[in-house]
């Protein structure tokens, strides 16, 4: 027998995939090693097996798979070229549609990942401060995959002490912890970067009546002059066109965006204040040099192109609202499921519509793996991939319905193993975490 799909990949691929939340590791044994193509909302295997997809590659597809007018946008860029000798046409207009589009972006500058957009922020914010240390919310899972921000998780084989030193940590919602971290480092705080909201969205302020988490972060960066730093990275083009910024009322010094930017097609950006981000500029007069973000295919023109399209289409079709209500009614209907299958009190729907997530808990109601893997695994025999929760406008009444399906067909399975013991039930290990230690 050939080797399988699984075996051939992790043979030439270290992690066997681009992505470490793509491998093995972090799907039940059932899902498909490979796919071949995704459409609309669906992915399908390589034999085509065919699955209603909540993964929506790692949240960058909003829109839906391999969305027309994207691709022909793209493909328009393509046959222009690609990638000029100077700038591009494009390259312009989109810098002009993102600054336009968000309050906060006076400039930009894109990337094709969002880790160097994320470190091309810190950088900005080191040069602008003549700072070293960096400051990130602890609860939030990834900011980027070079050394300042893998040096302050677990997984830091590889990374030298002196820049596992310089990133400190502060709890989100916890406006004391950061508070504490600023006043045991006066005047050696460079940044503080947080994701606006995750499943988490910011409490009310300690501060200011009316107001969030965001703005007392805001505050005492003002206060030390610190640069504040948002990674929009998940948030941008979900919680609103313009951003968590927008939704929640606080301006970042800067920020970040990628993910859903360009439906799938790899573009990230760093933006904000114009007096931070032209240390980046070759244009004032004996200023020294920064360093930003340069690269050959940093402004590849078929992202650019599919970037103006999908906030075209974000706006026309009311895309936002429509994340906003599916995940509402997903949320809703799953909820009720779950009572109707008496697993309320171990599975749970919630955070915010536009971005739902689940908790799956166990017997003693403590959040487990296991029976993450065993939901994971019967929603797959049911056809849906739900490994966690990315919505797109491709996501109608026909996947609400399909969803509902699985689910009422998975939590009687998820009752059982409740009663009677998970491992009866798995078919293969359970995930685990991507930031663990070892293998
Ligand atoms: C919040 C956040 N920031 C940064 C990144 C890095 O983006 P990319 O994978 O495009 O490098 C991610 C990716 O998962 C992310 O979720």
């Amino acid at each position: 027998m050939g080797l399988s799909y699984s075996e051939r990949l992790n043979l030439v691929i270290p992690g066997g995939a681009h992505t470490y939340s793509r491998g093995d590791d972090q799907f039940p044994s059932n899902a498909p090693q490979v796919l071949s193509k995704g459409r609309g909302a669906y992915i399908y295997g390589p034999e085509g097996e065919k699955f209603l997809d909540y993964g929506m590659a790692l949240r960058a597809v909003v829109l839906g798979y391999a969305q027309e007018e994207v691709n022909l946008a793209a493909i328009e860029q393509i046959h222009n070229g690609n990638n000029l000798t100077r700038a591009s046409l494009v390259e312009l207009e989109a810098a002009e549609v993102m600054a336009g589009l968000i309050d906060s972006v006076d400039m930009v500058k894109f990337a094709k990942n969002g880790s160097s957009a994320v470190s091309g922020a810190v950088k900005l914010a080191r040069a602008f401060t003549g700072r070293e240390l960096v400051v990130r919310c602890l609860q939030h899972p990834f900011f980027s995959y070079d050394d300042w921000f893998i040096g302050s998780t677990v997984m830091n084989k590889g990374v030298p002490e002196n820049i596992k030193k310089q990133t400190l940590s502060f709890t989100y919602n916890d406006i004391a912890s950061l508070e504490k971290v600023i006043a045991e480092n006066p005047g050696d705080i460079a940044c503080v970067i947080l994701e606006p909201a995750t499943s988490d969205e910011p409490c009310a302020s300690k501060y200011f009546p009316g107001k969030t988490f965001l703005h007392d972060v805001k505050h005492l960066c003002e206060k030390s002059g610190i640069v504040f730093i948002l990674d929009e990275m998940i948030t941008g083009f979900r919680w609103d066109l313009q951003g968590a910024q927008k939704y929640y009322g606080v301006t970042p010094d800067l920020s970040t965006f990628g993910k859903g930017m360009a439906n799938g097609f790899s573009l990230a950006a760093v933006v904000g204040k114009r007096e931070i981000m032209e240390l980046g500029s070759t244009k004032k007069s004996g200023a020294e040099r920064v360093f930003l973000l340069s690269s050959t295919h940093g402004a590849e023109m078929s992202s650019l192109g599919a970037f103006i399209k999908t906030v075209e289409i974000l706006r026309r079709d009311k895309v936002i609202e429509h994340l906003w209500r599916y995940g509402n009614e997903l949320k809703t209907l799953g909820n009720e499921l779950a009572v109707k299958h008496g697993i309320s009190e171990h599975f749970r729907f919630m955070g915010p519509g536009c971005s739902p997530v689940y908790v799956a808990m166990d017997s003693t109601k403590n959040v487990s793996f296991e029976f993450r893997t065993l939901f994971s695994q019967e929603m797959i025999k049911n056809g849906v991939m739900m490994p966690w929760i990315a919505l797109s406008y491709a996501h109608t009444k026909a996947e609400l319905e399909l969803t509902k399906v699985a689910l009422d067909k998975t939590f009687s399975i998820y009752a059982k193993a409740l009663e009677s013991g998970v491992g009866r039930f798995l078919e293969g290990p359970p995930i685990k975490p991507v930031f663990r230690k070892y293998n």
